[in-house]
């Protein structure tokens, strides 16, 4: 079944500095998330606040995610976080593939095994796909694209997809101003070849199920332009996401516009 809500996630990266500054994001997101009955809200704090904010606002919206996880459950891994360790402090999603982790060393092999691990951790998982450039000649970025995807998936099986998301984020457009995210014409393209790319490695009915998210400079001015005109099903939002007052305008916009 096709999904009924706009979804929003929240990246936080490295931000915000203290404790006591993320619960202030925090709860101005959560503020606006409750007005927003038809979206999905979704933030992924830095791994050392997600315990606190966890409990603190047990079971309120928005849903915690974290940026990243290890494949592995347990073991001689220093500096790495397990599937067991987010879930056990209330964490529901969690982001794999991000361009950042990416260009710090995951490869698609990582990035599979990740995603693997992730899902048998019953998280719902956003994988993120995305060119690091555009070649105006060969559209060798379709290619690129396709092959993220197709290889993050091996293994994945049907059933798992009800809880798998892909972001496409490409590196291009992301930490910009609105006018560097890429045009609604282009996201709707590279809506259709995702689609594609699902469809050739499950079926069509099985596609149209996972929603597909857009990344890259999504602030107040672009976020209704690339909603409608990309036919996408929401966004993953980093700079702006740790601004409030920019994310509330964002969820609200998802909150008006039809699906
Ligand atoms: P941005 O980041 O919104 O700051 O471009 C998006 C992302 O990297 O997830």
């Amino acid at each position: 079944m096709e999904n009924s809500k706009h979804l929003v996630v929240g990246n936080w990266k490295l931000h915000p500095r203290t404790l006591a500054e993320a619960k202030k994001v925090f709860l101005a997101t959560k503020e606006a998330s409750a007005k927003a009955s038809k979206v999905d809200v979704v933030v992924c704090p830095p791994y050392p606040f997600l315990s606190e904010l966890s409990y603190l606002y047990k079971g309120t919206k928005p849903t915690l995610g974290a940026q990243d996880l290890f494949y592995e459950e347990e073991g001689a891994y220093t500096g790495t976080v397990s599937g067991s360790m987010l879930k056990s402090v209330g964490v529901k999603w969690v982001i794999v593939g991000h361009s950042e982790c990416r260009a710090r060393g995951d490869t698609n092999k990582i990035v599979a095994k990740k995603l693997r691990a992730a899902l048998l951790s019953e998280f719902t998982v956003i994988l993120c796909v995305g060119e690091k450039e555009r070649d105006h000649h060969e559209g060798e970025y379709y290619a690129f694209v396709r092959d993220e995807i197709i290889s993050a998936l091996e293994g994945v099986t049907v059933s798992e997809l009800a809880r798998l998301v892909v972001a496409y984020e490409p590196i291009w457009a992301i930490g910009g101003k609105a006018s560097d995210a890429v045009t609604p014409q282009t996201l709707h393209e590279m809506t259709i070849h995702i689609r594609k790319v699902l469809t050739e490695r499950y079926n069509n009915t099985l596609a149209k199920t996972v929603r597909i998210l857009y990344g890259g400079s999504v602030k107040p001015d672009n976020a209704a332009s690339l909603l409608r005109e990309g036919f996408i099903d929401g966004f993953l939002v980093g700079g702006a996401s740790v601004a409030p007052a920019e994310f509330a305008v964002i969820i609200d916009i998802a909150q008006k516009s039809k699906k």
